[in-house]
């Protein structure tokens, strides 16, 4: 078999970027984060001094961009994506960005091309809806707001930034918010998709029930 493609959509801090990538690891396939992209895209098009409503010029530079994914890195025009994206600013600037249709036209193409015909898992809020609806599981994550909040305040701390939970909690709600209520491709599950609730379960037991889902289907 040359192509699988596994979608694990969810909002931020359901655990989709742990689990998707204990996944990949242990299927031996490849990971596409499609929250990088948007954010990487969002901080590219704000350094240009582009707003999130210039549809025309944010249609002209993203008609040019290039996207690789090279050993598990994302490039940008060739130039590697690194951890700027994961600050709380390039976050609240990606989850404006990616209301917009333009962004996410250009972005869902970008990762068809990547996703193509590889073994992969891609994770985001429309892979299995809007990106990959044709993909061979899809999976929902979610868990209570204040977990998520916990958990993304706890990854932020840890790489020195300085916010307070209540700042994170804050973000996170105006966050789904943005996400689901947009116009352009909500973030909902997938009709056929697993819907797993993470809450007081470790991601490791969570990439189990998906590797077990995977490989059963892989078998039919
Ligand atoms: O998963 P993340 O927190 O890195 O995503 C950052 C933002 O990008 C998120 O607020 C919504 C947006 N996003 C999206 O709209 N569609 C995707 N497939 C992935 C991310």
């Amino acid at each position: 078999m040359e192509k699988f493609h596994i979608a694990i959509d969810g909002p931020a801090g359901s655990g989709k970027t742990t689990v998707a990538k204990l996944v990949a690891e242990r299927l031996g396939f490849g990971y596409l984060d499609t929250g990088a992209m948007y954010r990487a895209v969002a901080l590219f098009l704000h350094e240009k001094g582009i707003k999130e409503n210039e549809d025309g010029k944010i249609d002209e530079v993203l008609k040019k961009v290039s996207f690789d994914y090279k050993d598990g890195r994302l490039y940008l025009n060739g130039k590697i994506v690194g951890d700027e994206i994961r600050s709380a600013e390039a976050a609240v600037l990606a989850s404006k960005y990616a209301a917009n249709p333009v962004v996410r036209k250009h972005l869902s193409r970008l990762q068809r091309e990547i996703a193509d015909d590889r073994k992969m898992v891609v994770e985001g809020r429309d892979i299995g809806t809007v990106v990959l609806p044709e993909a061979d599981l899809k999976v929902f994550l979610t868990a209570s707001v204040e977990e998520r909040a916990r958990r993304r305040w706890k990854e932020l701390k840890e790489k020195g930034d300085n916010v307070s939970y209540d700042e994170v909690l804050k973000q996170v709600k105006e966050r789904d918010e943005r996400d689901s209520k947009r116009k352009v491709a909500p973030l909902k599950p997938a009709e056929n998709a697993v819907v797993i609730d993470t809450t007081g379960i470790s991601p490791d037991e969570v990439a189990n029930k998906i590797v077990k889902i995977a490989v059963e289907r892989m078998r039919e």
